[in-house]
């Protein structure tokens, strides 16, 4: 079967005032469905170029990313991009948060829903739905911005750091709890991190 993803000789240059920053040079990636792959490199290296690349949030200057045409045929949000920062809302609840995602892209209704039921759930959050995120951990919170992105369903989940603004304890917890939820929903992801230790833990 041919990958989901296909990264093809792409190389990315930031032009500024100040002058050309090479960022990405020459890159190749296959991701398969399935697959659990984590990148790292040290801070300012590249790694959230190479996912906003990846989402199409910006386009290589020189190479090409070859999408599935399983992903194109599907829908429009074949692919989840979670953040560092979880950009939960203060002012709605735990579940209106979650459901953020299917109300802007209008895709609310009794299957997706009760997708969101069962995930919130199935990992711990239901009891805490009519929270406000600052009532949660920062795990919890992590747990939460998660469930918002799987509630649409994507193909390939992009992680960006997303355990790096918790502390240590928390984070080997939440990487595990996360690892799982991701595995558990046979999710194909791809992480970057400055963290070799999060690379490993999360995928155990
Ligand atoms: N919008 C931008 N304009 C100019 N340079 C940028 C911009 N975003 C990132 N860079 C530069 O590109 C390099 C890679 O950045 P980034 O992809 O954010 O790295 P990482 O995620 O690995 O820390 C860094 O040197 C950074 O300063
Ligand atoms: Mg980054």
């Amino acid at each position: 079967m041919s990958p989901l993803v296909e990264i093809k000789n792409v190389s990315y240059t930031y032009h500024t005032e100040k002058g050309e920053t090479k960022t990405l040079d020459n890159i190749n990636l296959e991701v398969n469905k399935g697959d659990f792959i984590s990148i790292v490199g040290p801070s300012g290296c590249g790694k959230s170029t190479l996912l906003s690349i990846i989402s199409g949030l910006i386009e290589p200057s020189c190479g090409k990313v070859i999408l599935n045409k399983s992903l194109i045929n599907n829908d429009s949000y074949y692919i989840g991009y979670m953040l560092q920062k979880d950009h939960l809302f203060e002012w709605r609840t735990v579940y209106r948060n979650v459901l953020l995602g299917l109300e802007i892209t209008k895709n609310k209704n009794k299957t997706t829903l009760q997708y969101i039921d069962n995930l919130l759930k199935q990992y711990g959050l239901y009891e805490f739905k009519n929270y406000k995120p600052s009532q949660l951990s920062g795990g919890m919170r992590q747990k939460a911005a998660l469930i918002r992105t799987l509630a649409l369903n994507p193909e390939i989940l992009l992680l960006d750091e997303p355990f790096s603004a918790l502390d240590y304890q928390t984070r080997l917890s939440a990487g595990d709890e996360i690892g799982t939820i991701i595995k558990n929903e046979n999710k194909t992801a791809l992480l970057v991190t400055h963290d070799i230790a999060e690379a490993i833990y999360i995928k155990k």
